[in-house]
């Protein structure tokens, strides 16, 4: 057992989730978390050069405030969000909880982030030196019928501070926001981005709960729109493979998740057209997992409660699993 399992995650997982994340975000920003060195791979995507394929998903520097550093932690590119045109404080807390039996996280932050101004700002003053998505969803105030405004916005600020977008509809924590990745919303929404700038790779991320049909749609729309690809998934609302159902409102990630998460990554795969490239997340908690995303056909994974669960060393362990994994398997 590593320094992580033994001391620091006991006492970070006695603190209130969200207090240990932010603790742990400060550390890490200062420089005072340090991991083994990450067997690196350079690989090319979407004209980008990735040191590795592993990268931290959206959501745990929603405000780039580590920028610099996650480099160091050995990943391979980093998602910075969700950000939204205007500041908000997000949902009241207490709103992100740990299940450790299940190896699993609940979270209903509700888009907290410093707004896209303020992100612009840190963002043209970092020197990341891995790849950065950025990803946007839509400000709380702004009314869902006024929403195409409102991601256009970021987009314009945003987009050009970024290696690619991402343009997230399927945070369970927004209200009415899921509902953009219907086909005429989503069409819509995509068609005005692409119209802003449409040299910035651009990708939408989905939910794991959207039935075959949805995504068959979504498929279609990204076709259409000619984006570059897909980030897949995000949390669930589903609450199987928990052993308890806690009751708890928000989005499941974590262990739960990868046979849903890695579900919906097939299925793209093998129905989307080939060229497209899919950034698998969801449910890895061990370099099987992630190995396991590449064969399914992912070209870049991203890891959220597999770190926190994971710490320091979780992504060279995923980079040693890895590192052999062939090119994805495309079947058109
Ligand atoms: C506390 C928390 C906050 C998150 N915030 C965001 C977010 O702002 N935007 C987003 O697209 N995904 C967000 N996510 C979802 C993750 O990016 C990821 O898609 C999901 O957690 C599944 O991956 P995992 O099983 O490795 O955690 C969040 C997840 C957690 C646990």
């Amino acid at each position: 057992m590593g320094l992580y399992e033994s001391l620091l995650r006991p006492a970070l997982f006695n603190l209130d989730a969200e207090a240990a994340h932010n603790l742990a975000l400060r550390a890490v920003a200062n420089g005072l978390v340090k991991a083994q060195s990450t067997k690196q791979e350079p690989s090319i995507h979407f004209g980008v050069t990735f040191p590795n394929r592993i990268g931290l998903a959206a959501g745990f520097d929603k405000n780039g405030v580590a920028l610099n550093r996650w480099k160091d932690l050995g990943f391979g590119f980093i998602e910075v969000g969700t950000v939204t045109r205007y500041a908000q404080p997000g949902n009241p807390k207490p709103r992100l909880f740990r299940l450790p039996e299940d190896r699993a996280l609940i979270n209903r932050m509700g888009f907290n982030n410093e707004g896209a101004d303020a992100v612009a700002k840190r963002l043209e003053a970092a020197h990341p030196e891995i790849p950065v998505g950025i990803n946007i969803g839509k400000s709380k105030v702004t009314p869902i019928e006024e929403a195409g405004s409102d991601y256009e916005y970021s987009f314009r600020l945003l987009a050009p501070l970024a290696d690619y977008v991402v343009v997230n509809v399927s945070s369970p924590n927004t209200p009415g926001l899921r509902g953009l990745q219907d086909k005429e919303p989503l069409d819509a929404l995509l068609a005005a981005l692409r119209d802003q700038d449409w040299k910035k790779p651009l990708f939408v991320k989905v939910a794991p709960d959207l039935t075959l049909g949805q995504l068959d749609d979504v498929l279609e729309v990204v076709a259409k729109n000619k984006l570059t690809g897909i980030v897949a998934t995000n949390t669930t609302l589903s609450r199987d493979g928990l052993t308890k159902d806690p009751d708890i409102e928000g989005g499941l990630s974590g262990a739960p998740l990868t046979g849903i998460a890695d579900g919906t990554l097939e299925y793209l795969r093998t129905q989307g057209d080939p060229s497209l490239v899919l950034i698998g997340v969801g449910g890895i908690m061990s370099g099987k997992d992630a190995a396991r995303k590449f064969e399914l056909g992912a070209d870049l994974v991203q890891v959220y409660s597999g770190w926190v669960y994971g710490g320091p060393k979780f992504v060279s362990d995923l980079t040693a699993c890895t590192a052999s994994t062939s090119e994805p398997v495309r079947r058109s």
